[in-house]
Order: structure tokens, then sequence, then C-alpha cells
């Protein structure tokens, strides 16, 4: 068993959490400055996006120095000492290496783009201009955030270069030995400084087909932009390199690899692990980002997701990061909102795998429509005025409190702060146990202290379309086998440790539920904790959570 396999995580988007200068902008001293509320909240870890030197045209995700802090976010120093208060709390942190792509305007990239034989010329995927003819880009790769070519022309060599997401954003090529042994020195320098993991950006998009064939037309606009992405990304040399970083994240021991898989496929995902279970830690499931909302959507998801794992892989899950909406927002209903969010972090905290939050869901923070000269994402702005593909809604500030700048910053935020922090902040649920940041803490409790939440295996009960009930018990299997156990032949663990039923109603209305053994309630939103329950017609109200310790009568 290794420390992520029980941890619950937590994303923060450094530009967002805590502004300690007043610049507007989140930072790293302002994290430091809410460890204790992230610690008192019950994660394990946090996972921070990237803080590196970065001209900022993706906000991050554009590095033109992999082993420094954006004058934005402070110094190394500041890193050093929120790391250092970070441990003494218990808490590991886990950074966002963009492996992919540099900033064109990190060094390695000015000097490729100079002239052909430079050192580094080939660190970069360059395809020269034909001698003649027209000058037609090399093959049908798009840019992601450009809705464009992928191919980008540099005069000076004279030759495109490859960009799949911003321009300023050209993707590096992993078939070069040096840069890889660059990359390498990347992730040691920080394993050097102690940090307990990463979190690696598009992972499965850093080596695209050794013959630049063109992508097949499919008929998906979204997120495919009508390309089947057979070629530009998900190339299969990509396991020897994961293999490579294996090696590394093992030689310093209990630090975490956990992969981005470009794209929704949960058969890619899986492969992150390696068919011998020497690759990657962990990988993304994306599946909880778009899945409609309901009870049959949400198991028909994690069962597919458990039996796609291969033997030793360990699952995931998360309902919201900084590249979609909200999944407060997605879910919303009226009045019904707040109430599906209980179940949404209910099913989070007490399915088999580990968790990952993003700032804010812990207090129900949603999105809003930002106008036109709010917007910083270059997607959202290219993309304007359709929403739903731009990011900054997911990126407003944390709320902490009602002031004006919601606790954020004294100064001017660098996105508005949502105005539903007046009465939606951290101050204002903090002391009050019936709010959602007292669900939340309350089922990270019980996720901390309940051996079957945290690691143990899991069935489902019955395939009602409304009601997700499963329950988890005692782990009979090792440790990392993802896959969703009915029961096993090893001898029984000692009863000391509780079996757990969790029960979800993701119903507007009420629904019978036939209780298949009586239990003490632990967490619930109807039933007080404590309560005990028999065997038999549970009569569910809308949208009610019920998790029991099974008592067996
Ligand atoms: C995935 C990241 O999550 C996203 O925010 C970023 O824009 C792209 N990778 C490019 O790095």
């Amino acid at each position: 068993m290794d420390w992520w396999n029980d941890a619950v995580f937590y994303q923060i988007y450094p530009r967002s959490f805590q502004d300690s200068d007043g610049d507007g902008v989140g930072d790293l001293a302002g994290i430091e400055s809410r460890l204790d509320y992230l610690a008192g909240l019950g994660v394990d870890a946090l996972w921070i996006s990237p803080f590196f030197k970065s001209p900022m045209k993706d906000f991050g995700y554009d590095v033109s120095d992999y082993v420094s802090v954006d004058p934005l976010f402070g110094d190394m120093e500041d890193f050093k000492r929120l790391l250092a208060a970070a441990h003494r709390r218990g808490l590991k942190v886990v950074v966002d290496l963009v492996l992919n792509h540099t900033s064109d305007e990190h060094p390695w990239f000015r000097e490729a783009r100079e002239a052909r034989d430079s050192p580094k010329h080939d660190w970069y995927i360059w395809k020269p201009f034909p001698e003649r003819g027209p000058r037609r880009p090399p093959n049908n790769w798009i840019s992601l955030f450009e809705l464009r070519s992928a191919w980008y022309e540099n005069p000076a060599t004279p030759e495109w270069y490859l960009r799949t997401f911003t321009r300023n954003q050209p993707e590096v090529n992993w078939r070069n030995p040096e840069l890889r042994r660059a990359m390498y020195g990347v992730l040691e320098a920080w394993l050097d400084l102690g940090v307990d993991g990463f979190r690696l950006d598009v992972a499965t998009g850093y080596f695209k087909d050794e013959l630049f064939r063109s992508n097949p037309f499919k008929a998906r606009l979204v997120p495919d932009l009508l390309q089947e992405h057979l070629y530009d990304r998900n190339r299969p040399e990509v396991h020897g390199v994961f293999r490579d970083f294996r090696r590394i994240a093992d030689s310093y021991g209990g630090r975490v690899l956990i992969a981005e898989p470009h794209g929704q496929d949960r058969s890619l995902a899986a492969s992150c692990h390696g068919e011998a279970g020497d690759e990657l830690h962990m990988a993304f499931n994306f599946e909880f980002l778009t899945r409609p909302w309901g009870a049959a959507s949400f198991r028909d998801s994690a069962r597919r997701w458990y039996g796609a794992l291969p033997p030793g892989a360990w699952p995931n899950f998360t309902l919201s990061n900084h590249d979609q909406p909200r999944h407060v927002h997605r879910y919303r209903k009226g009045a019904d909102t707040e109430a599906r969010a209980r179940v949404a972090a209910a099913l989070l905290l007490t399915l088999r795998g580990t968790p990952f939050l993003y700032y804010g869901e812990e207090i129900g923070m949603g999105c809003r429509r930002l106008p036109r000269k709010a917007l910083r994402d270059p997607l959202g702005i290219r993309t304007w005025p359709f929403s739903g593909f731009g990011r900054d809604p997911e990126r407003t500030p944390m709320q902490w409190d009602a002031s004006e700048g919601a606790g954020f910053t004294t100064g001017t935020p660098w996105l508005p702060v949502n105005p539903d922090a007046r009465v939606r902040n951290v101050a204002a649920q903090e002391g009050d146990p019936g709010s959602l940041l007292s669900f939340y803490k309350r089922l990270l409790t019980l996720r901390r202290n309940i051996p079957a939440l945290r690691s143990g295996d899991l069935e489902f009960l019955g395939e009602d379309p409304d009601v997700l009930a499963f329950r988890r018990s005692p782990s009979r299997t090792a440790v990392g086998d993802g896959a969703e156990r009915a029961g096993g032949t090893d001898p029984a663990p000692a009863r000391a440790d509780p079996e757990v039923l969790v029960i979800l109603n993701f119903a507007g209305g009420r629904r019978a539920f036939p209780l298949p053994e009586g239990g003490r309630v632990l967490a619930g939103t109807r039933r007080p904790e404590g309560s005990i329950l028999g065997a038999g017609d549970a009569g569910l109200e809308a949208y009610e959570v019920l998790v029991l310790e099974r008592t067996g009568t």
C-alpha cells in the first residue's frame, strides 16, 4: 500500500487560491498561509498547477524555465518554505510538469529556431517548407486552442514548427536523446528538492507519428475537432519514457507519477500503468468530468473504469478541474443544486479509488459567464461568444470570505470574483455544521478513519436507475487491484474494521430502497449520525445520502 492509494488530493490553481502581496494573482506564500485550512479540511496531498517561469500565454502551461518559480508566484525560497510547511502538517506536494511542449520563450526554443544546425534544433519538431509550389502545412494536425493548423511558420530556418495548443507552446521532440536527458534532469531536480511526485501534463501526447501521417476524419466536433487523433498524439513509443520516469521516481522512493492522458479514452488512461505495472502509478480518469447526472450514469462509468484497469493498477476519480466547467455548475438544478453537490461529494469520497478535489468544490463554488472583457484564457477568447469552451469560469478566485476580494486578494483580482462569494465562502461555512464544507470534512474524516473506505473492496448493490448503492468492505484483495470485487477467497479480515454501505439517491423525489442489512448512520443528509436503521425499505428522500456502518441486523 503506497501513500497515494489512500490519499485524497486537492488541486490548487495557484493564480486563484490566495494572493499574499495584493497584486491580484495568487502566489506560493498565499498557499502557505492556507495550509492550516487544507490540513483541517482533511486532504492528504496538494497538486499545484504550474508556477514555473512562464510568459503566461497559457497561464503557466507554457514554461520558459522548468526549475524555477515565476516572480508572479514568488521565488524558489518561497517554494522550499511551502514544501517544508506542508510536510510539517503531513501534506504531500505534487508539482505539475509540462513536458510535451515548452514556451516559445524557453531558451531551448529560442536557440532551436535560429538555425537548422543549432545544437537544440532537433529538440523540437520541424518540417521544411517545400522547395517549390504552394506552401501548405505538412499534414492536417490542428492546434486545439487556436482552431487552425498546428504548423506555424519559422521563416529563419525556413520551416514549420509543431504546436497543438497555442502557437506559443512548441512541442518538443522526445525522439531526441539529449532532450530526453534534459527532461529527466527536470524530474530529478524537483525530486532532489523533495517534492512528492508529479502530475504529468498531456503525458500521452509526447510522441507523434514518425511518418507525420494526417489524422482520419471523425464526425465529432467537441473535443476532437473533427479528427480521430491517431497520429498527432498517444503513440506507443511513450511507454519507454514512462518506464524511465518510473525508474527515476523509484530511485527516490515514495514519489508518485500521475499522467494526464490526452483525451477521454479510458483504455488510454489504463495503458499508462504499463502492462507489467512498471510505468506510471496513476492516470486521470476523466469520465466523471462529462457524465450526465444519474445513478446509472456514474455506476456504469465507475464499473467500466474498474474493468479497464490492468491488474495492479489503482483507480482514481475527479469531478472538476481547471479545464472543465465545475461539477456544481454542470449538475446545477435550481434549488436542488446544493443537494446534488452533496450527492456528488459522497460519491467521490466513498468510491474505491483516489479522489482528486478541485479547490473550492468543498464550498460548492460554481461557474458564471464572464463578460468578454474579463476573459483571459486563450481558448475562451478564441471561442467567444460560445460558452463552455473557455476555462476562465472554473478558475475564478477562491472564496474565503464575504469581503470585496473574497479574502483572496486586497487588490484587483486577475479574474472577477464570483458575486456569490458574498454568501458562499469558507468563513460562512466553517462554523456551520450543516454546510457543504462541514459535510466534506465529515466525509474526509470518515475516509481517513475507516480502512474499508480508504482501500477496501467495492460491490455495487442493485441496478436502480436512481439510487447508486455499494458496499465497501476491508480489502481481501491486494491493494492496487483496480477491479470491482464481489468478494475474495482469502480469509476474511478481522471484524474490527467495519463494512460500509453507501446509498445515494440521485433523484429529486422519494425512492424506495431495500436495505440489505441494518446499519448505523455515519454520515447522511437527512438522518442524524448514530441513528440505527434496520434491514428493509429505507425510503430515501430526494437526493438523500446515507453512509452506514454495517451492524448486520
Ligand atoms: C492540459 C492542461 O490541463 C491545460 O490546462 C493546458 O492548457 C494544456 N494541457 C496544455 O498544456
